[in-house]
């Protein structure tokens, strides 16, 4: 594939079906040795995640369940804020073993303002699956246990990714050309 166009704006190739499938084994191989002899709930933060914890969870061979969510951000009180809230979050994580489907950690603030809250239901472990990781964006900082692809300060689309709602479906990610 060449250049692409989304909306008013031009993306160059950047990581390919076959990188990127490939990287997802990789993953996967080391979840399923992880997690060998536990019953994992996987939890994916829609919308952009959708697309990868889809093609990670068909490389799973071992018992686990998965959830999705979407996280919403209301208007608290002037001195808490704005407040982080997950939708969809129906399962009961007490002892459970958790790992958060991310598609991409870019600031860290999401996963700085949503962990606290699932770590408050005491699961057995939390860790945190990422396709992508852009370092240089870091405010708050996160780690990330199972990490795809470290990349630059770069704004991607496709893979689920969109630029203002568009570029989910493209299979492929593609860098902004500035
Ligand atoms: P954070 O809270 O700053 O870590 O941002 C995480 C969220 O920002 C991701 O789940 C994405 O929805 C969005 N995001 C960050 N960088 C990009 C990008 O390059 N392309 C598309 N979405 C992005």
């Amino acid at each position: 594939m060449g250049e692409i166009r989304v909306h008013d704006k031009q993306f160059e190739p950047y990581l390919n079906a076959s990188m990127i499938a490939g990287r997802i084994k990789e993953i996967a191989g080391k979840l399923n040795k992880d997690y060998a002899d536990k019953k994992p709930l996987f939890i994916a933060i829609l919308n952009g995640s959708f697309m990868f914890a889809s093609d990670l969870f068909k490389e799973l061979a071992i018992d686990a369940e998965i959830c999705f969510i979407k996280l919403a951000s209301y208007k608290g009180t002037k001195s808490t804020g704005h407040v982080l809230t997950a939708i969809g979050l129906d399962m009961d994580l007490f002892g459970r073993d958790v790992v958060i489907v991310e598609d991409i950690v870019d600031t860290g603030k999401t996963l700085s303002e949503f962990l606290p809250q699932l770590k408050h239901q005491q699961p057995a472990s939390l860790k945190i699956v990422a396709l992508l990781h852009k370092p240089e964006a870091t405010v708050f900082p996160i780690t990330i246990d199972y990490l795809g692809f470290s990349i630059p300060n770069k704004f991607v689309v496709g893979y689920g990714l969109d630029y203002d709602g568009l570029g989910r479906n493209i299979p492929e990610i593609f860098k902004l050309i500035e």
